[in-house]
């Protein structure tokens, strides 16, 4: 594989988190993972494993405890460490990416039109005309125009989602990335903004990093798919290794992570995560404190 292949090339990652008594919490514990040009990356695993915090890694929203994130984009002559970028260069970065966060993180005082027209005006120098223009054709792509001038309110959580779409590809990013997007919707909207991320992926060629825990949206999706586990990388593999994973027997499994894998991806209440008296973490500090 040439270096052209790779966008992120994320080197033994570590992020630490400082509690209030002066102790760390160490949430990434050395994550290596190769984002390749063009795919639709999936990050999954447990509540609390680190997904979310990855991913603020990524996107240079948090500092990194250790570790490099190199960034390769179509701008970029050679691959740039986003720790040793200045704030020219963190600029120019964030203008090659899009981001549809947790939460859909729409401003509530602004009109569906101006929270996608924001990024437009914030790092681009084109006039009003122009802006309208764009507008426009991010809110057909995903069919909102008809509630362009309705505030975040007023709108379904699936409206939401796709406004928030919109504003995550109003600068035409090279690479998006998708915090829990289906999060909170229904079976049948959450399918079809699916096939809107797909859709927009395949359209405007671009890398996708996808953070979810539902499994049937992950699969519909994913190219290749990450597996964290506390804070370090599990398995990483292509859709198909993980489909092999998820459908086999398994007492045929001759590994423990093996199991683990299959218990997570069928979303089974016994089995390695939960150990093997069906016990949780959780349960079971219960139990040695009482
Ligand atoms: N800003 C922060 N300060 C301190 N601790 C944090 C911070 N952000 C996250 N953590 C801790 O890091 C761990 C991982 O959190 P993170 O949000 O990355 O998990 P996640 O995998 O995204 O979980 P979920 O699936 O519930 O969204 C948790 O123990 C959390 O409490
Ligand atoms: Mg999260």
């Amino acid at each position: 594989m040439s270096e052209q292949d790779v966008a992120i090339s994320v080197r033994d990652l570590r992020k630490s988190f400082a509690r209030p008594d002066g102790t760390e919490i160490q949430v990434l514990k050395g994550v290596t993972v190769d984002v390749l040009r063009g795919e639709t990356l999936i990050i999954m695993g447990g509540s609390g494993c680190g997904k979310s915090t990855f991913l603020n890694c990524l996107i240079g929203e948090y500092e990194i405890s250790g570790g490099e994130i190199l960034y390769q984009t179509k701008k970029m002559e050679a691959p740039r460490d986003i720790g040793k970028m200045d704030e020219a260069n963190l600029n120019e970065l964030r203008m090659s990416i899009g981001i549809l966060f947790q939460s859909g993180a729409l401003f509530n005082s602004m009109t569906v039109a101006d929270n996608v027209a924001l990024p437009l005006i914030e790092h681009s120098y084109v006039d009003q005309s122009i802006i309208d223009i764009v507008v426009t054709l991010k809110l057909q792509q995903v069919k909102m125009l008809a509630h362009r001038d309705k505030m975040p309110s007023h709108l379904s959580g699936g409206q939401k989602k796709r406004a928030g779409l919109a504003r995550a590809t109003a600068l035409d990013p090279e690479i998006l990335f998708y915090d829990e997007p289906s999060a909170g919707l229904d079976p049948v909207t959450s399918a079809a903004i699916d096939e809107l991320m797909m859709d927009l992926s395949k359209k405007l060629h671009v890398t996708t990093v996808v953070v979810t825990h539902e499994m049937d949206s992950a699969f519909r999706i994913a190219d290749r798919m990450v597996m964290l586990e506390q804070g370090r990388v599990l398995r990483i593999g292509t859709r198909q290794d993980f489909e092999t994973i998820r459908d086999a027997d398994p007492r045929d499994m001759t590994t423990q992570d093996d199991q683990l894998i299959h218990q997570f991806l069928n979303g089974a209440s016994s089995g390695p995560l939960t150990d093997a008296e069906g016990m949780t973490e959780f349960e079971k500090l219960i139990r040695a404190d009482g």
